[in-house]
């Protein structure tokens, strides 16, 4: 007799993202021998900093090997409390990567039927592990002609009793918006009427921006830090995606029930990691803006060839390494093989069929009529994968 698999009800909602169809589609076409651009994923193509390797080699000799303090190791806590005004170590939680984090703490937090406001477009994950932690997830859209800043009416209206926190992202992944100071006060604002919500800003992209100044949460929203989680990682500044190391700030009554989940999910994060992470805060930091102008030569590479794109808008990221375009023009236009292009997705997979680039559809960012490209890519991959992809775009017979 065979027994059928049966998941929990808790993942009914979690579907499998568009980057992960995306990301197949394009293995499968490189398996049929094609040469594949990826422009999909969120990842910096520089490698991890010399000094910081050498402080993951130290620990290892060192026999740092063993089981970690659960909330992170007091040098790193003490690293990552040094960058947020008046913060101290018990005001941080050191976790396998912002994104344990951001769960930890929705895990932490969250009982069934609380909401989670989150503007769109959002990174892909957090309506997932929203739904995860069995809350809902309310979207209040932003667009493309207010250059993705949320409106505070709209923001206003989407927020109830119920709302536990107010989920914010800036610089964004995928649109590259960066929040300015005055928006964030005024966000303050809304906070002040709804004072049971919680807000949770996603910063891990702070050292990326380009031509306006990066403002925290932590910095503008100062008088509500009483009830606010920054998080943040190293990552995406220094190159260290697979070292999963981010980190949480906050009141200490939240960071001590994040310790709790932290504890039975993972009893703390990598030593080793961790030792690196340290070097990484606490070594020289000029490498930072060395590798923000290489962003930003390449998005002005990139947006010069989107916006040469007839049928396509892209305003002008100011912030993280996405460009985010409407391709809404073109929708219901015909492929040169006949093929209507009804979905995002379609628009993808032609793309990625004729011009052999991964790219990846708004729908997985909660924004129908869009497509994300991640610019964290060579110069001569960006040049080659957008030449390739303005001659698929001009073959599309528009609707
Ligand atoms: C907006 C945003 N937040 C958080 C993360 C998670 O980063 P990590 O878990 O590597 O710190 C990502 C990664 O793509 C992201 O784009």
């Amino acid at each position: 007799m065979s027994i059928s698999f049966q998941a929990a009800d808790r993942i009914s909602d979690v579907a499998i993202s568009d980057i992960v169809i995306m990301s197949e589609a394009a293995r499968a076409r490189r398996a049929e021998g094609h040469q594949v651009i990826s422009l999909g994923i969120g990842e910096p193509d520089f490698h991890t900093p010399d000094h910081v390797n050498d402080a993951a080699i130290k620990a290892i000799l060192e026999h740092d090997t063993q089981y970690p303090p659960i909330a992170g190791k007091p040098e790193l806590r003490a690293a990552v409390a040094g960058l947020y005004d008046s913060a101290t170590p018990d005001h941080v939680l050191v976790s396998s990567g912002s994104k344990y984090t951001i769960f930890n703490a929705l895990m932490a937090t969250l009982n069934p039927g609380d909401e989670v406001v989150v503007p769109a477009p959002f990174w892909t994950s957090y309506a997932d592990m929203i739904r995860l932690c069995g809350a809902k997830v309310v979207i209040v859209p932003t667009q493309a002609a207010d250059g993705f800043q949320v409106n505070i009416q709209t923001l206003r209206d989407a927020m109830t009793p119920k709302t536990k926190w107010l989920l914010i992202n800036s610089p964004s992944n995928p649109s590259g918006a960066v929040m300015p100071a005055e928006k964030l006060s005024e966000i303050g604002e809304v906070l002040d009427d709804f004072p049971n919500c919680w807000l949770m800003s996603d910063e891990i992209y702070q050292h990326l921006t380009y031509g306006i100044a990066f403002a925290s949460a932590w910095d503008v929203l100062a008088h509500h830090r009483d009830r606010m989680l920054i998080t943040n990682g190293v990552s995406k500044a220094y190159a260290m995606t697979g070292w999963r190391i981010g980190f949480g700030i906050g009141p200490k009554a939240l960071i001590s029930a994040m310790l709790k989940v932290q504890a039975q999910g993972t009893s703390g994060t990598c030593t080793i990691a961790q030792a690196a992470a340290i070097a990484a805060l606490t070594g020289p930091q000029d490498l930072l803006e060395d590798r923000r102008q290489s962003f930003q030569t390449r998005r002005d590479l990139v947006l010069g060839y989107l916006n040469a794109m007839d049928g396509i808008m892209t305003p002008k990221p100011e912030g993280a390494f996405y460009t985010f375009s409407s391709w809404q023009d073109l929708r219901g236009g015909t492929t040169p093989d006949g093929t209507v292009l009804a979905t995002d997705r379609d628009f993808c997979q032609y793309i990625l069929t004729t011009a052999n680039v991964t790219i990846i559809p708004g729908t997985g960012f909660a924004a129908d009529g869009h497509f994300r490209i991640s610019y964290a890519s060579s110069t001569d991959d960006l040049h080659q994968a957008l030449s390739q992809m303005t001659e698929a775009v001009a073959a599309i017979t528009r609707p």
